[in-house]
């Protein structure tokens, strides 16, 4: 088992309190790369203090971005406009993050210079070629090692031309690569997607003043126009929310209120999930803000059943299958996943890394190669890798909350990547969670 920073977790009290996690790390990110492109200045507010999100600030410093922090949560992108970032003499380092680096490579086909984007071990061994591939396919040149891994040594001045492009599998990360890439290109840019998924770029290129046609599963735009700096306000971030809505569900007497959390629906997947399973969670006070859907969520303890998941849901849902997981483990009956394939392709092997800890917990657990079958019982204690996961170390310490022995969790150091201070707001509603130092 692995060295590093550790958790241990054990059953507390029942989950009490209100609370608001960081901002939308998918928002984050997009928000810094079209401030960046823009004309003007962008202020962003709710801005995700992560790992991932910061990396993606540095990226573009490094691309002569004056990126600056007034507060915490709060960026002032100082736009250089779509043909001001200039060569960097270093590689770039996208850390942990797949949606860092898969965006950049799209924004970087179109500049006039080369570059080189790396990432750490995990993203090191995440599949690139779904994006290399379109984006050679609309003339971009792009190196990468064995096998489409990473580093991506992207070709400039190159000239890339529009394509109409077909999705083989779901992905906001590829789509949002080739629209970037489009901004660049000659003609127009088609992106059709086998099932919709988040449609941030669409709504946030719109919002600087793109021109951009949209609609679920469906986008195109061309190149030659301008990005005017809009101000970006990002919400809670649903994946973040998600595993305080699996821990209440799960504790016996908790209720928590999730305040100010994105909605969009192309994120909510798990909600609707955990309602067929039975959860009580209500939307209080609906609303908009900075053009995205948010709500206050109640969520208070209710017994969950297992369910067959709807596989129309795993696009709304994708990161949040490791909380899932938890959920069906704790639910009386079996629970189906299927149809999940890219779960492999993750941060870890998401289904392969919540088998292994789940059994080591007691959960009855058998992995399919697009899914699980999980029949739901009483878990015990145990030392479970996170594989240097974020979200399976988060959803191992609220599987720990219905254990009944301590659970250690290993390699948590990655949880800063999207939900720094996760450990402290859930020790503040009610969790038995401390820090450790190795195994
Ligand atoms: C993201 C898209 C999803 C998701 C990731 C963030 C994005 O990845 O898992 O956490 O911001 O576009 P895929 O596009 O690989 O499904």
């Amino acid at each position: 088992m692995s060295a590093g920073q550790a958790w241990v977790a054990a059953p507390g009290a029942p989950l009490r309190g209100r609370l608001r996690v960081p901002g939308d790390k998918s928002v984050s990110h997009r928000a810094v790369m079209l401030g960046a492109l823009a004309q003007g200045v962008t202020r962003v507010t709710g801005f995700l203090e992560g790992e991932d999100t910061r990396a993606t600030a540095r990226v573009f410093e490094r691309l002569g971005v004056r990126i600056e922090t007034p507060s915490a949560s709060e960026r002032i992108v100082h736009g250089v406009g779509l043909h001001g970032l200039r060569a960097s003499a270093q590689a770039l380092d996208c850390g942990n993050a797949g949606t860092g680096m898969r965006l950049l490579a799209g924004v970087l086909a179109g500049q006039g210079f080369d570059s080189v984007l790396i990432g750490d071990e995990s993203l090191s061994k995440r599949p690139m070629r779904r994006v290399t591939e379109p984006l050679a396919a609309m003339g971009a040149r792009i190196d990468s090692e064995p096998g489409g891994l990473p580093p991506l040594r992207i070709h400039g001045g190159r000239g890339l031309h529009g394509i109409d492009y077909t999705l083989p599998v779901a992905s906001a990360q590829v789509k949002s690569a080739l629209l970037l890439a489009g901004l660049y290109a000659q003609g127009e840019t088609v992106v059709r997607e086998p099932h919709p998924t988040r449609d941030y770029t669409e709504r946030m290129l719109s919002a600087f003043g793109w021109p951009i046609e949209f609609s679920p599963g469906y986008a195109r735009l061309s190149g030659g126009h301008a990005l005017r700096a809009t101000d970006v306000a990002v919400p809670a971030d649903f994946s973040s929310a998600a595993f305080f809505l699996v821990a209440a569900s799960v504790v016996p007497g908790s209720e928590l209120l999730l305040e100010a959390v994105g909605m969009n629906p192309r994120r909510t997947g798990l909600l609707a999930a955990l309602r067929l399973m039975g959860a009580d969670i209500a939307e209080e006070h609906a609303r908009e803000e900075g053009g995205e859907p948010v709500a206050d969520l109640r969520v208070r303890y209710a017994p969950l059943h297992g369910i067959e998941v709807p596989e129309a849901l795993v696009p709304d849902m994708i990161d949040e299958f490791p909380a899932l997981f938890v959920a069906a483990a704790c639910a009386q009956g079996r629970s189906r996943i299927s149809g999940a394939a890219e779960l492999r392709v993750k941060e870890s092997d998401r289904i392969a890394t919540m088998a292994q800890g789940l059994r080591i917990i007691g959960a009855q657990i058998e992995e399919t190669p697009d899914g699980a079958i999980i029949d739901g019982g009483a878990l015990r204690g145990g030392s479970v890798d996170s594989h240097g996961d974020h979200r399976i170390a988060m959803s191992f310490a609220v599987a720990a909350q219905r254990a009944r022995d301590e659970v250690r969790i290993g390699d948590v150091e990655n949880v800063a990547t999207s939900f720094p201070g996760f450990d402290r707001l859930a020790r503040d509603c009610g969790f038995e969670l401390r820090t450790a130092f190795g195994l």
